[in-house]
């Protein structure tokens, strides 16, 4: 059986980092789910058309980490037939040998409520929209509104919301480097790995 690790967390908690990190490190595929509902929201047309029809031409797109995009994902992501049409192919991707990461809001909770290891990633509000106004050459407030508008809808929708697994590793990296962040990670995967 291949080994899962699902990583979930609102929006630049640093949950992307680490699992490209622990993918790199313990040679696993790694999966940034955001993506899909990325290309879903910013192609254009009837979203549940859209999710059903993405191609690999969808995630070429240079606006894909855009803050627009990012708030347009949030909205195709709340429609079940969106989040139905993306789940075959996370499931799949998850069962790749040796094992696959796969990082987003509902990976612990539906797409691999089995998995061998979970975290939920956070860290405050203000850090969260210092990060990702830095990344995208923002304004700190203007983010902090726009992240705390996408994690209200991620977290209120009625279809797998954003919400911790009772048996995930809550993982705060407000007071973190990024190098002890993925310390603590790769410490929760050898301790199962281990036992
Ligand atoms: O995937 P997610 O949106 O949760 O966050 P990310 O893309 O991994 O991280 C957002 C930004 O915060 C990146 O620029 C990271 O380098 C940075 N970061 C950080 O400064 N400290 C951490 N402990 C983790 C991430
Ligand atoms: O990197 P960041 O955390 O800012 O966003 P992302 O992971 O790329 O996700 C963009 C949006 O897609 C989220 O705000 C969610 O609405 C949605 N999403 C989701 O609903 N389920 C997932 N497994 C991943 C993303």
């Amino acid at each position: 059986m291949p080994f899962t690790i699902a990583i979930d967390g609102p929006a630049a908690s640093g949950k992307g980092t680490i699992a490209r990190a622990l993918a790199e490190r313990f040679g696993f595929h790694h999966l940034d789910t955001g993506l899909l509902y990325r290309a879903t929201g910013v192609k254009g047309g009837d979203p549940i058309q859209a999710a059903r029809t993405l191609a690999e031409a969808d995630f070429g797109r240079k606006d894909l980490r855009t803050a627009a995009a990012g708030q347009a994902a949030s909205r195709v992501a709340a429609i079940p037939e969106v989040r139905q049409a993306l789940l075959d192919f996370q499931r799949g991707f998850a069962l790749r040998e040796p094992g696959a990461v796969l990082d987003g809001r509902d990976i612990g909770t539906v797409i691999c409520p089995t998995a061998d290891v979970k975290l939920f990633v956070i860290a405050s509000d203000l850090v969260r929209a210092r990060r990702r106004a830095a990344e995208l050459g923002a304004d700190v407030d203007a983010m902090l509104m726009q992240l705390r508008e996408r994690d209200a809808r991620d977290a209120g929708r009625a279809d797998a919301p954003m919400i911790r697994a009772d048996d995930a590793v809550l993982l705060d990296t407000s007071e973190m480097s990024i190098e002890d962040a993925i310390k603590a990670a790769v410490g929760a995967v050898e301790a199962r790995l281990a036992g």
